[in-house]
């Protein structure tokens, strides 16, 4: 039985699952009812849980995406260059750079956020839709690398 592999897939899901369900309550949750609070507590509020929100979220994506590599490597169907021309080289390509897009646009979000929501101790008047278009990046990511997920267990 391939012990390395499973254990391998087990961490990859886990931290790939607990990434998506981050990312779906700070978007579903966590935003709009902040946008509903007074603003004042609704900034303090976000200032103090960014910090832990940004750890949890950079260890998930970090090992999410080293157990990916290694998942399709090492332990997977891509051992050459020349994989990478496959249909499966090209989806694990593909889910490679969005995840690497998405690790490096996902820090910037929480602080930009944090400066162009509130002024003083208000919202700014377009602050729903500065949100909106915010965090829209990360889920249009996040759709596209669950979807190379899929065609890949498929073997495309
Ligand atoms: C947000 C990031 C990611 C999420 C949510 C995610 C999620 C998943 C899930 C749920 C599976 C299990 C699919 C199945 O067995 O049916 C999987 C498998 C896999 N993932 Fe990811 N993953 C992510 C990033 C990556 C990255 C960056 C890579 C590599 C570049 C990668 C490579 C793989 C590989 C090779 C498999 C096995 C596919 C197969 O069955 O051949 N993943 N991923």
């Amino acid at each position: 039985m391939p012990i390395g592999l499973i254990i391998l897939q087990y961490i990859h899901v886990l931290f790939a699952a607990t990434l998506l369900g981050s990312a779906l309550f700070i978007d579903l949750v966590l935003w709009p009812t902040l946008l509903r609070r007074p603003a004042p507590e609704a900034k303090g509020f976000f200032e103090t849980s960014l910090k832990t929100t940004s750890i949890l979220m950079g260890v998930s994506s970090g090992i999410t995406f080293l157990s990916g590599i290694l998942r399709g490597t090492i332990f997977g169907n891509i051992h050459s260059w020349n994989d990478f021309v496959t249909p499966y080289g090209v989806t694990f390509s593909i889910a490679f750079l969005a995840t690497l897009a998405m690790m490096i646009h996902g820090p910037r979000i929480g602080p930009k956020l944090l400066k162009e929501v509130w002024k003083g101790k208000n919202f700014t008047p377009n602050a729903k839709a500065k949100v909106h278009s915010a965090l829209a990046v990360s889920w249009i990511s996040v759709l596209i690398i669950l979807a190379c997920m899929v065609l890949m267990h498929f073997g495309l």
